[in-house]
């Protein structure tokens, strides 16, 4: 078996020093090995880093409830980068999530200078038919706008009560000049990932937002307002005991009566006997529980304080990084930048056209590239196999043949392309099938 390394050299030490100098946990073999028919963007590396996503792992491995969120900023045609998101939330729809996909018509408005009116429109012809030409399941599955959604915009709000302009400003460095809209952008953005897990969306329960690494800030506001939500702080403490503790700033009833919730929980739900409570520390201690413990207890204290205490409860809220597809042209794929990217209602001859003068990791001529072989690393014709055109039994092939010298890059083009054009072809077919969906799939609230 080849040893498929396709991203090897720069590329993935770059990925590698951005998820470090931020604390993204990697996802390797060791975190997707024990998901169930884990998705090849998954098992390419393609998604590389993520947080908090042990306890979605565990409810894709117990088929227990869990959630999928994400959004687009309509800001142009849908290419090629932005189906990398859709394959992966349709996935989780296929294996058990709820997933909600928001259409980010206030950001868009907000921080691109779009009207609500043409966001949304982009967001319906460009985005949502596509969507659903994906695989995205009306039954399984919502979308809908950020200005129409009341709950979102009223989380927003309500979020901005626990994070000041110091924290938004080391978090985004945002200038004294920044538009209030802006600033509130990403408040809508937790607003949207956090209000999935209202009662009536399915409360408290893992769920994963996946996103391009540049989302990242967000994240961590998002996780850090969730934990703000919260009544218990479940943690280790310094002797390395496992204990549960009410938040000093938070109690809205007794101490008493919210230890006796909590003890009530960790015996009879959780099944921990060996508890020593100590109510001046406003604490219960668990004898028996380890680190490991610590997710699935606090969710259970999320739903605790969800269904009982009329708290929102929130469970932090995971996310996964997928690498960005590098553009046709070498540099950055971009919507504003048509020379650069596929879109997904380009038609035949503008995709032959592209592929043909995409940038590859081929030599200089065909001699030198028999003898020494290409790097497929820094190929875009490789990256469309990898995220979007071969199977396990190609992908492989395709990089042995490359950097043996056996494939040279004309023919590796018109391969591409032909699969290329057939889903591209299957896709639209696929879009016009899917109109009456649209009712269906996009909720008016
Ligand atoms: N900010 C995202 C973008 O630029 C869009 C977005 C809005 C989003 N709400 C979200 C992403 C919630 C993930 C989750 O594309
Ligand atoms: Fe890219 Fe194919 Fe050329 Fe290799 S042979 S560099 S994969 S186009």
């Amino acid at each position: 078996m080849v040893k498929l390394d396709p991203w090897g050299s720069a590329q993935i030490e770059d990925y590698a020093r951005l998820r470090d100098e931020f604390g993204i946990e990697p996802v390797d073999e060791s975190t997707w090995s024990r998901i169930p028919d884990a998705h090849p963007l998954f098992r390419r590396g393609v998604v590389f880093g993520a947080r908090g996503l042990g306890p979605v792992a565990r409810a894709l491995e117990r088929h227990e409830p869990f959630g999928v969120m994400t959004g687009l900023m309509p800001s142009g045609k849908m290419h090629l980068g932005h189906k990398t998101v859709i394959d992966q939330v349709v996935w989780y729809q296929d294996h058990g999530a709820d997933a909600h996909i928001a259409i980010a018509d206030f950001e868009a408005y907000a921080t691109r200078n779009f009207t609500i009116e043409e966001a949304r429109r982009l967001g319906l012809e460009e985005y949502v038919l596509t969507y659903l030409a994906l695989g995205l399941d009306p039954k399984k599955s919502e979308v809908y706008y950020q200005t129409k959604r009341s709950r979102v915009k009223d989380l927003a709000y309500a979020l901005g009560l626990n994070v000041n302009l110091s924290q938004m400003k080391a978090i985004y460095g945002f200038e004294d000049q920044v538009k209030m809209a802006h600033m509130n952008a990403p408040l809508m953005q937790a607003g949207d990932i956090l209000h999935i897990q209202n009662p009536d969306l399915g409360g408290p329960r893992p769920t994963v937002v996946p996103v391009g690494v540049d989302q990242d800030p967000h994240i961590r506001l998002t996780r850090d307002l969730a934990q703000a939500s919260r009544v218990f702080n479940v943690t280790e403490t310094q002797d390395q005991k496992i204990g549960v503790f009410v938040k000093p700033e938070k109690p809205r009833q007794p101490v008493t009566r919210l230890l006796d919730e909590a003890e009530r929980v960790l015996r009879r739900e959780l099944g921990f006997s060996d508890l020593a409570r100590k109510d001046n520390y406003r604490a219960i201690y668990i004898r028996s529980a380890t680190t490991a413990d610590i997710p699935r207890i606090d969710l259970a204290f999320a739903q605790l304080e969800s269904k009982s205490l009329g708290e929102p409860g929130y469970f932090p809220p995971a996310s996964t990084y997928h690498r960005f597809m590098t553009g046709l042209t070498g540099g950055k794929m971009s919507s504003s930048k048509p020379e650069t990217a596929i879109f997904i209602t380009d038609d035949p001859k503008e995709v032959e056209r592209k592929i043909k003068r995409a940038k590859t990791g081929g030599k200089a001529t065909e001699e030198e590239q028999r003898r020494t072989g290409a790097d497929p690393t820094v190929c875009s014709v490789y990256e469309t196999y990898l995220y979007h055109l071969a199977d396990d039994k190609l992908l492989p092939i395709v990089y042995e043949e490359c950097t043996t010298g056996k494939r040279l890059c004309g023919g590796c083009k018109l391969q591409a392309l032909d699969l290329l054009q057939a889903k591209l072809k299957e896709i639209r077919e696929k879009r016009e099938a899917s109109r009456h969906l649209v009712k269906e799939i996009v909720r008016n609230d």
